[in-house]
């Protein structure tokens, strides 16, 4: 049994990643933002799962919700850095606030929950980092500049990382899927299934102790890939 902490665990992957690690026996501390309702009826449904609000586009609140866990003083097996936000438009549409928001949520707030958390994590006996980035730092899409540049930045983040704290015993894992079906579309679509990325970085945190998955690309093999995808306001 270990204990997570995931981001974004009641809402689409994260709330699939939550459910399967709960059903796995894992201890689950979640944090969701808008989706209340959503984190109270995990809550109520795995009495292994603690569900804590956090505005993570916030600095102080980032650091307020560290503060709290890093004086609870209980060690964290695994952090997922799963909350995101995808914005569907070129960049000359975008707001500045969305411009912004890319970064503090994609970026910033795991760069600061890691940097936050490492004390916590290296009580851990075997420490992993998972970081949820993206296959579009692998493709080239237009129409997803900012995603695309702040999802690089994580990964890269990931792996230089990687030359400092594997010598102290901290993994850490990169997860790039390509489309998860968390729009809605009716399935059978031609999209990842939220619970099937679960299911895959649950087996990343399984692994035995002296494995890291470095990098995981994960994809439908039906889905297109086009170069100027419709789905972009242009
Ligand atoms: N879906 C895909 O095709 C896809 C593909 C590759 C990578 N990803 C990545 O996978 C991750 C999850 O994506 P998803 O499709 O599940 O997204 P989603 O359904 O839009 O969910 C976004 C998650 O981020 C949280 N969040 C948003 N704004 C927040 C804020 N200000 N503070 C704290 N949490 C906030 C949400 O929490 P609340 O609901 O509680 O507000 C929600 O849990 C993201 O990092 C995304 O970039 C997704």
């Amino acid at each position: 049994m270990k204990h997570i902490l995931v981001t974004g665990g009641a809402k689409g992957i994260g709330k699939a990643i939550v459910e399967d690690l709960a059903k796995r026996g894992h201890k689950i501390t979640a944090t969701y933002h808008s989706s209340k309702e959503a984190a109270e009826k995990l809550a109520a449904k795995y009495p292994n799962v603690a569900f804590r609000q956090v505005n993570l586009e916030n600095r102080e609140a980032i650091q307020a919700f560290v503060a709290d866990i890093v004086a609870s003083g209980e060690p964290i097996d695994v952090l997922v850095n799963n909350a995101g936000l995808y914005v569907g438009k070129t960049f000359e549409k975008m707001t500045t606030e969305e411009v912004l928001q890319q970064i503090d949520l994609n970026f910033t707030a795991p760069a600061l929950l890691i940097h936050g958390l490492l004390p916590v994590l290296k009580k851990s006996k075997a420490p992993l980092i998972i970081n949820i980035s993206s296959q579009v730092v692998r493709v080239n899409l237009t129409g997803e500049a900012m995603y695309a540049s702040v999802k690089t930045a994580l990964s890269t983040l990931t792996q230089m990382l990687r030359a400092e704290l594997n010598p102290q015993g901290v993994r850490l894992a990169t997860i790039e899927p390509f489309g998860v079906n968390t729009y809605g579309i009716p399935e059978p679509s031609d999209m990842i299934k939220p619970e099937e990325l679960a299911q895959t970085i649950s087996m990343a945190i399984e692994l035995p102790d002296h494995l890291q998955l470095d990098n995981l690309g994960l994809s439908h093999i039906n889905q297109p890939r086009p170069d100027y995808p419709d789905w972009i306001e242009r």
